[in-house]
């Protein structure tokens, strides 16, 4: 480490006290429950005093130890104490607070999307490159049980030759998706914000995607505002629909469509000629289901039949229980404080031991050039290749936003 603070455990930031960085406190507290936390929370920082004092309190009342509060990132890039930011703020500003950080050796953990353009994102990688820090990409959707055994039932190659995914999220209403940020194109749109979570899994199933052909589009113009009874006019894609292929050549239907009342449903399957796979809906404590021409399994068979290609870490069963999922009937909070402290800890253990992070800066761009790579394709109606979005190459969605964010002048 560039920097000590003499206790072994790495002193970190949280950068960001709102939604999701309440929801990263609760990671922190699930490790220290389970004796598993290699990492001091030794400060907060928000633009907002308010967020930052409550969850100060929080953290002290969870944690045991009283995080000083920030406002301003500038002390913090001096402070001997501080030695990683776990930065959850909203995407617009990940670039601009992590690039610094990372340039002056302060390792980051940074919540997807990694940043709402190529051009910002490349400057967090460069950062990271020229300050020998190590930068993360906070996927959390991976980290439990269903997706590790779909990704072992992968590698066993039990499905035979594969030649269809289908990833679906369909269905919603005209009600604003979390906060007002999440519609406006310059914030970062919610197809941004869920896209990269959903093409993170595609690319853990499968590797590499290589292109897309499909497109982006705002399918509730407006949307309501129920909490403060406003309306807001969307300027963000919600919306994409695709069909992907990836470098192994399989195919990949996929749609995020949260509108139109009715028919409302999740959907991951994976087809082979040996067989198929249904996963659950994330983070909920379904099973896996595998279909072969021998018969069904899941479950205990199903984690037999797997044998070594599916081997939950320490973290993960001290979090999630030997199953990866919580048990059955857990809360949401347990499931996701689980998932977010497998993420935290893996994170820590990089920065301490000089390990990689599972998902890297180049993972978290890869996952936004999946989305972007829809988008412009509806642009230009073609299909898009990966390679042209992280080059740069194709790039016309992304413009406003760099100019709004000045990456671009
Ligand atoms: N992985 C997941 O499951 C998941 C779920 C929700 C959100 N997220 C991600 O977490 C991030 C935050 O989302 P959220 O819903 O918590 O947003 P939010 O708007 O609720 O909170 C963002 C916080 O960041 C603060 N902030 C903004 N700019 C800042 C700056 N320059 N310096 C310091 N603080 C600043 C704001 O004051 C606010 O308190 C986003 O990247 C989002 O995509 C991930």
């Amino acid at each position: 480490l560039k920097r000590s603070n003499g206790s072994g455990k790495l002193g970190l930031c949280l950068v960001g006290c709102g939604f999701m960085g309440q929801r990263h406190l609760q990671g922190y507290a699930a490790l220290e429950r389970a004796g598993l936390l290699r990492a001091d929370l030794v400060a907060v920082l928000d633009l907002d005093p308010s967020a930052a004092e409550r969850l100060a309190i929080e953290a002290e009342e969870l944690l045991g130890r009283r995080p000083t509060v920030h406002a301003e990132l500038a002390a913090l890039l001096d402070d001997p104490a501080v030695q990683a930011l776990d930065l959850v703020t909203d995407p617009r500003t990940h670039h601009t607070i992590a690039a610094p950080a990372l340039e002056a050796g302060l390792h980051v953990l940074s919540e997807k999307p990694l940043a709402l353009t190529v051009r910002a994102a490349r400057t967090m990688i460069d950062a990271a490159e020229k300050g020998g820090a190590i930068l993360a990409t906070a996927e959390n959707y991976r980290r439990g049980g269903a997706n590790r055994t779909a990704r072992a039932v992968v590698d066993s190659g039990m499905l035979g030759d594969l030649h269809l995914m289908v990833e679906h999220i369909v269905g919603g209403s005209d009600e604003v998706i979390i906060s007002r940020w999440r519609h406006l194109k310059e914030s970062g749109a919610i197809s941004l914000d869920m896209g990269c979570h959903l093409i993170d899994i595609v690319e853990y199933y499968l590797g590499p995607l290589a292109s897309a052909y499909g497109r982006g589009f705002i399918a509730e113009p407006i949307r309501r505002d129920s909490k403060n009874g406003t309306i807001l006019d969307a300027t963000g894609d919600d919306s994409l629909i695709a069909l992907l292929r990836t470098e192994s050549g399989v195919d990949v239907q996929f749609a995020y469509l949260p509108s139109g009342p009715g028919e409302s449903y999740v959907r991951r399957t994976l087809h082979g000629r040996a067989g198929s796979m249904i996963v659950p809906p994330d983070r909920s404590d379904g099973e896996v289901v595998v279909h072969t021409g021998e018969g069904t399994l899941q479950g205990a068979a199903l984690r037999a039949a797997l044998g070594d290609h599916l081997v939950l870490d320490e973290v993960t069963q001290a979090l999630l229980g030997p199953e990866g999922s919580g048990g059955k009937g857990a809360s949401f909070a347990t499931v996701d404080a689980g998932y977010l402290g497998v993420e935290i800890a893996d994170f820590v253990a990089a920065a301490l031991d000089g390990s990689a992070p599972e998902v890297d800066g180049m993972g978290g761009l890869r996952a936004m050039a999946g989305v972007y790579a829809i988008v412009e394709s509806g642009l230009q109606g073609r299909p898009v290749a990966i390679d042209e979005i992280l080059d740069g190459s194709a790039h016309a969605y992304q413009d406003d936003i760099d100019v709004a964010l000045e990456t671009i002048s």
